[in-house]
């Protein structure tokens, strides 16, 4: 589908954004382990967090949704039933590693499928590790369908991580529940989300540069009621269209805080962003808080590669900042975005050269020089909703408005963008 847009003149009022979609993903994992009943607040409303309620469901769990609030009788230890056919994960990168965390150690066994971009993105990173703990999985080239055989008992490991990856720190961690020994996972200087360690209440330990978190049967999760902070990673979308229109000041309520997801904000910060933050609690150890954003002149700076873990889903939307500021916009080790929902990399570039944008790519990342071209251009999604809603942040900036194709992958992570969008935005 083709979505239209038209320049936007100012965004002005506030949004209160649903929850965010990794500690979603998350609650729901927990809740459906713990034995008995949870409740989830502002659970994520998209088709990601779907994939993970209908996998769950599948194996047996019984999951409502009452007035806005998500009920969970969770299964317990060993409570789950065989499902009669392969689970689903759809788009979902986290469904897919975060789940296998927890299939990969049940008495029976499963298989998980995806769809066509989930089924060509790698999985040989979570297989290696849970190999390791004596896991039996099969795959053909590392990719999914992933067909996990039925176990027994999983050996505690000592695991390096080799990419900077949350997700396979995840099914490392989900998989370590299950033995009394405690298995560890180790980051070096790139250290990425930490919401498992965080929600599990789990032992961190920080020392020059290395980060070790450990997992045992102890961390077993227990019945809980969750509210999920709102997305920062959905806000980003709105907080670069204020900054970059004239005269606007927008207002985003209990967004999620945790300082592993606000190295976007600072970055903005330092490029001369007005963003004004204002914490206002925790919840299941998660952070939230306001966050106002004013119309603002940016400039590029430097990007330390050591920070790109901890943006590397606002990079799309931060090319479009980066574009429109003073100087020229580099980033580099950034190569997990070649493996994303597309090759994120590649899909920025042609877009922005369509833009009229001078663009030079690399292997780990791109660059940005020149100057936005005028006149209506029409962008591509590559059916990446992430990709979608940073070019039509860009159209929505253009004189002379533009448009997305392929734009309903939004849905993937926010099937309300365009009513937020419109909600706030002026029209010329
Ligand atoms: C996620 C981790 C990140 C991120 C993804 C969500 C998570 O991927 O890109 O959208 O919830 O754990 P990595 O596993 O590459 O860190």
């Amino acid at each position: 589908m083709k979505q239209n847009f038209s320049n936007v003149s100012k965004v002005r009022g506030e949004l209160s954004l649903p929850g965010d979609k990794s500690i979603s993903h998350r609650a729901l994992i927990f809740s459906a382990l713990a034995d008995g009943k949870s409740s989830i607040n502002n659970l994520a409303d998209s088709q990601d967090v779907n994939s993970t309620i209908e996998c769950f469901v599948k194996l047996g769990v019984n999951i409502d949704k009452i007035d806005e609030v998500y009920r969970i009788e969770g299964a317990g230890i060993n409570g789950f039933i065989e499902p009669d056919s392969p689970l689903y994960c759809g788009n979902s990168g986290t469904t897919s590693r975060l789940i296998s965390g927890v299939l990969a150690v049940q008495e029976f066994p499963t298989v998980i499928t995806g769809d066509k971009s989930l089924s060509n993105r790698p999985m040989g990173r979570i297989l290696e590790p849970l190999e390791k703990m004596g896991c039996k999985i099969k795959s053909t080239d590392g990719k999914l369908p992933l067909h996990f055989l039925a176990s027994d008992r999983i050996n505690a490991i000592d695991y390096i991580l080799p990419v900077a990856s949350a997700q396979v720190k995840g099914a490392v961690l989900l998989a370590g529940l299950h033995s009394e020994e405690f298995t560890t996972v180790e980051e070096n200087n790139l250290y990425t989300r930490d919401h498992t360690e965080r929600m599990l209440n789990l032992p961190v330990e920080i020392t020059r540069g290395k980060k070790i978190t450990k997992i045992s049967s102890a961390f077993y999760p227990k019945p809980a009621d969750y509210f999920v902070p709102g997305d920062i990673s959905t806000a980003a979308f709105f907080i670069v269209l204020a900054l970059l229109s004239k005269n606007s000041n927008i207002l985003l309520r209990n967004i999620s805080l945790n300082e592993t997801r606000t190295n976007f904000l600072n970055l903005l910060i330092s490029m001369g962003a007005e963003i004004r933050i204002t914490p206002k609690g925790n919840s299941n150890n998660e952070p939230y808080g306001d966050v106002i954003v004013l119309s603002s002149e940016l400039k590029n700076i430097e990007i330390d590669p050591d920070i790109i873990p901890g943006l590397i889903d606002e990079i799309p939307i931060l090319s479009i900042a980066g574009a429109l500021a003073e100087n020229n916009f580099i980033v580099r080790g950034a190569k997990e975005l070649r493996v994303k929902e597309s090759d994120r990399i590649n899909s920025i570039c042609l877009n922005l050269t369509k833009a009229g944008f001078d663009i030079t790519e690399f292997d780990d990342g791109f660059s940005i020089s020149g100057k936005l071209e005028s006149g209506y251009k029409s962008f591509e999604s590559y059916d990446d909703h992430r990709i979608a809603m940073a070019f039509s942040v860009l159209a929505s900036l253009m004189e002379q408005g533009s448009e997305v194709n392929g734009f309903e992958c939004v849905s993937v992570s926010n099937p309300n963008f365009l009513n937020q969008l419109t909600s706030i935005a002026e029209l010329s």
